[in-house]
């Protein structure tokens, strides 16, 4: 992102309504409430990237009550840029707002070279952490996740890394990302033991990829972990982008480092295309089905999105307005799956 494209918006004013039409669900057994929809920087962040489509993406979201902004060391391209990105912009328009906040940061995949750079080091996550808050010029982020289970290191190494952050002021919470049903227990009982509990989970989980409902989801609920869906719409697949070719504005085609146009193939499209007109019977479009399925489970505390644009967000918030399914469509969107 050009440095002299930092300034193109009037100063940010944030829309009076905002939480008028938001719902917020508690995570887990904590004290705190997440909004149903929360944003992911993963993508369109990057130094690559348009400033000022970021910015308006993250005005959009808070306008619209989305209070939670989901990071990770290694987002960009290059690594560390989404935060950079996000702390220009945080400085700019977010910086009063930051008690109506919640910012996550991650750490657990490759970051910089040699031994202290990856995986689960207590070194590693400590010295991660320091540098993430320094991109987005924070004081302290609201959740800090392992990014990966690192079955090379203790637990309890990784977990004690966890504790020491937040006794150290530098997270008010913690989670854990992508680890199975078992290492999640373990990590739960040894996180309870050092006295801070984990907060959340982040998984994969869609309509297309259900792993999480194999144990996963019935561990968090004993333990009181709430959990955040990422990549809740097969990054963009779960919508009706694809059904009339490939976009050229489209991850698949612009990026195609973790969407790729082969993966698109005809068979997927068909289940999407039947998946769209059973939204469209419902009222909804076929992102918004897609994340109110996720949300119809109460376990599921809030839906992870990406957006490349302001709009798709109003298109994903709507979500929210019809969070119910009768046991035909359930049915019937379980046969279409299996197809
Ligand atoms: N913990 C982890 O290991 C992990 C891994 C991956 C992601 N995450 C987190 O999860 C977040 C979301 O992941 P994701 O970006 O893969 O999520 P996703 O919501 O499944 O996919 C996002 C993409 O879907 C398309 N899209 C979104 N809303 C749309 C709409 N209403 N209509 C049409 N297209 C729409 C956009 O694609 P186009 O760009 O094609 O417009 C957008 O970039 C990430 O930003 C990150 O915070 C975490």
């Amino acid at each position: 992102m050009k440095i002299n494209d930092l300034d193109p918006l009037m100063p940010y004013q944030p829309q009076e309504s905002r939480y008028e039409s938001m719902k917020f669900r508690r995570c887990g057994k904590s004290g705190l409430d997440l909004p149903m929809l929360s944003l992911g920087l993963w993508h369109n962040f990057g130094h690559s990237d348009d400033f000022r489509n970021a910015r308006t993406i993250l005005r959009t979201a808070f306008d619209l009550g989305i209070t939670h902004f989901d990071l990770a060391n290694n987002y960009g391209p290059p690594y560390g840029a989404a935060e950079e990105n996000f702390g220009r912009i945080f400085e700019k328009d977010f910086k009063p707002l930051r008690d109506e906040l919640l910012i996550s940061s991650k750490a657990g995949w490759d970051m910089w070279p040699g031994p202290y750079g990856n995986f689960g080091s207590k070194k590693y996550l400590v010295a991660s952490l320091d540098q993430s808050l320094r991109r987005m010029g924070l004081d302290y982020v609201d959740i800090f996740y392992h990014h990966r289970p690192d079955p090379a290191t203790p637990l309890e190494e990784t977990m004690a890394a966890l504790d020491l952050i937040v006794r150290q002021g530098k997270a008010l919470y913690v989670g854990i990302s992508q680890y199975n049903a078992e290492d999640t227990a373990r990590a739960s009982k040894i996180l309870k033991k050092l006295g801070t509990p984990c907060l959340i989970h982040q998984p994969r989980y869609s309509m297309m990829d259900r792993w999480v409902e194999d144990g996963l989801l019935d561990v968090l609920e004993t333990e009181g972990i709430g959990a955040i869906a990422f990549s809740p719409l097969e990054q963009g697949v779960l919508t009706n982008k694809y059904l009339k070719g490939f976009p050229e504005d489209s991850r698949a085609v612009k990026d195609g480092r973790y969407l790729q146009t082969d993966k698109i193939t005809p068979a997927l499209l068909s289940t999407v295309e039947q998946l769209n007109e059973l939204a469209r019977k419902r009222g909804q479009s076929l992102a918004q089905m897609a994340i109110a399925w996720l949300l119809k489970d109460p376990r599921i505390t809030s839906v992870l999105v990406g957006v490349s644009k302001a709009a798709q967000l109003n298109d994903n918030v709507n979500s929210l307005q019809a969070l119910d399914f009768s046991e035909e469509e359930l049915t019937k969107i379980e046969q279409l799956l299996r197809t």
